[in-house]
């Protein structure tokens, strides 16, 4: 689940997850379609834009539940939609970091922040392998 305001980096997120699993072709946002899936990588990659779903039974429409047990989903947008379909999840909170002078406006253009929300299941025991990794 790819949580954080408009423009925090979701996309671009999901474009080297992509480039991660060796997937061809461009991975772009899927705002108007809702959900695309990227096959000839490692994995499916199935990229969701929750921003227009509003209605868990959209979601649900999307067989998330199935398609979640042989590939990798990822929901942007996905707060409060995702925790019904899977009670094992991460949780990606991305978000730009605050300009200096104690302003609102965001700093260094370039400059991302993620904080990795273990959710259920064994996240937790899979995070704590990927920092001993980084
Ligand atoms: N890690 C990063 N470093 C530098 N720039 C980034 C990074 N991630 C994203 N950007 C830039 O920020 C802008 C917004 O990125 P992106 O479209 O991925 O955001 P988003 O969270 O998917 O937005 P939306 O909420 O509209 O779906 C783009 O111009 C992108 O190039
Ligand atoms: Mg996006």
């Amino acid at each position: 689940m790819l949580d954080g305001p408009l423009g925090a980096g979701k996309t671009v997120l999901v474009q080297g997850i992509g480039d991660g699993l060796g997937v061809r072709g461009p991975v772009t946002s899927p705002t108007f379609v809702i959900a695309r899936v990227h096959r000839a990588g490692r994995l499916p990659l199935v990229h969701v834009d929750a921003y227009r779903l509003r209605d868990i039974a959209e979601i649900d429409d999307l067989d998330l539940d199935a398609s979640a047990q042989e590939s990798l989903t990822v929901v942007e947008w996905g707060s409060g939609l995702v925790e019904g379909l899977a009670d094992a999840h991460l949780r990606i909170e991305l978000s730009r970091p605050r300009g200096g002078r104690g302003g609102d406006e965001p700093g260094d253009a370039d400059e991302r922040h993620a904080r990795l929300v273990p959710v259920g299941g064994d996240w937790a025991a899979r995070l704590t392998r990927l920092e001993m990794r980084a």
